[in-house]
């Protein structure tokens, strides 16, 4: 058993010989510090989402919304807060949800490889975008022991999505994660007041570059006339998709089909029906639609819908408490996207974990403080909204 709050001891241990935390466990400070560190043109990539920022801010405030009720006299001395995914054992509920600017989020330029490595070091599986610094077999490798995704931006190729997704498999991937909600961009004034988007400007293309079939498709190799690969790039990116074609993706791996971006319990049952094995609700941080609806308030519909389906679940994720939050409404697992972003700005892979660590250790004591030792107590327990 995983004893995550033990981190506390360490802080204040470390206090007591003189030694501050390195990095902060609070959101807002993590935010405050990745904004200085990333540079104001990564800032509004990272931040920024669609229109007004309605939805990106409700996707966070929600939670406030959302209690749980303390049980007292229970034995919480040992809590468990392993999940079953996939049919694997995890150790933790959370995972990496894919972020493809994490290659610029690092000094280096070579986040990708630095969240990989927070994902071995914590055992947080990583959610590898199909937009990276480096190619994804090099990420893969990086996560050790600890299980990972691939993400798929579905191209208009059907040959290049084939070759992504048995890269994927080749790497060890353990689910093709096919994000619906992107296959065009969103209206995002901060990106567009700055002119900037970074694919365009030839960053987080490795995954295309280092692609076979991508590389047929061009005069000369990448190396030598970005410009036309970058431009090839940006023709065939997104693949409008229709439910028709999740029994294309399943004809094509054997690997679980999770269908990122199903927000309507309607969805849900359709998705299924054609053969999803996992659901993922999400509304990409608010970067896509600007619609207004929190994705917190979302969960508890599509939980019902979805049944025995697992149903991941991202969005506002920010702390400990929305983590167990989410897993009281049914999440099975729950992703953390922007904060470990901040972290890997702050402090590359250490950053990442500790931002991993920090939400974890915060889980577990809010479980220890609230009695309830498990997941499964957790969930029973659900939770209320009070607003
Ligand atoms: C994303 N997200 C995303 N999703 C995806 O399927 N593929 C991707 O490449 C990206 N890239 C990406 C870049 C940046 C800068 C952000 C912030 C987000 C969406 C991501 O997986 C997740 O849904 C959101 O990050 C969840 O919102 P919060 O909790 O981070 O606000």
């Amino acid at each position: 058993m995983h004893n995550f709050g033990g981190m506390q001891n360490e802080i204040y241990n470390a206090g007591t010989q003189g030694i501050l935390p390195d990095y902060p466990v609070d959101f807002a400070t993590l935010e405050r510090r990745a904004h200085e560190a990333l540079g104001p043109m990564m800032t509004n990539y990272v931040a920024g989402g669609c229109g007004d920022e309605h939805t990106q801010d409700t996707n966070a405030s929600a939670f406030h919304h959302w209690g749980m009720v303390p049980r007292m006299m229970v034995d919480c001395t040992e809590r468990d807060l392993s999940i079953n995914l996939f049919g694997m054992d995890l150790p933790t509920p959370l995972f990496m949800a894919p972020v493809g600017v994490n290659g610029e989020a690092t000094q280096d330029r070579h986040g990708d490889m630095a969240a990989a490595r927070a994902s071995a070091m914590t055992g947080v599986p990583f959610c590898v975008s199909t937009l990276g610094n480096d190619p994804l077999e090099d990420v893969f490798k990086e996560t050790g022991d600890t299980p990972a995704f691939f993400q798929l931006y579905t191209p208009r190729n059907s040959e290049l999505t084939t070759s992504l997704i048995k890269r994927a498999e080749a790497s060890g991937a353990k689910a093709i994660v096919v994000t619906l909600d992107t296959w065009l961009t969103g209206w995002r004034p901060r990106d567009l007041n700055a002119s900037n988007f970074p694919q365009l400007r030839g960053k987080v293309m490795q995954n295309y570059f280092t692609d076979p079939v991508f590389r047929s498709l061009l005069e000369k190799p990448p190396e030598e006339d970005p410009k036309a690969a970058i431009m090839l790039f940006a023709a065939i990116f997104g693949q409008v998709l229709t439910w028709e074609d999740v029994a294309w993706f399943k004809s094509v791996t054997d690997l679980p089909i999770v269908l990122k971006g199903i927000c309507h319990p309607e969805d849900v049952r359709k998705a299924i029906d054609h053969g999803a094995d996992a659901i993922y609700c999400s509304n990409h941080g608010g970067r896509q639609a600007n619609g207004g609806i929190a994705t917190i308030d979302l969960l508890p519909d599509v939980v019902a819908a979805a049944d025995d389906t697992p149903v991941l679940f991202d969005s506002g994720i920010r702390s400990g408490s929305d983590a167990v939050k989410a897993l009281a409404l049914g999440a099975t697992a729950v992703g953390v996207g922007r904060p470990y972003t901040y972290g890997l700005a702050i402090g590359a892979a250490e950053g990442a974990a500790w931002v991993l660590r920090s939400i974890l250790a915060e889980a577990d004591l809010l479980m220890a403080v609230n009695g309830y030792p498990t997941l499964a107590d957790v969930r029973e327990a659900g939770a209320l909204r009070t607003g």
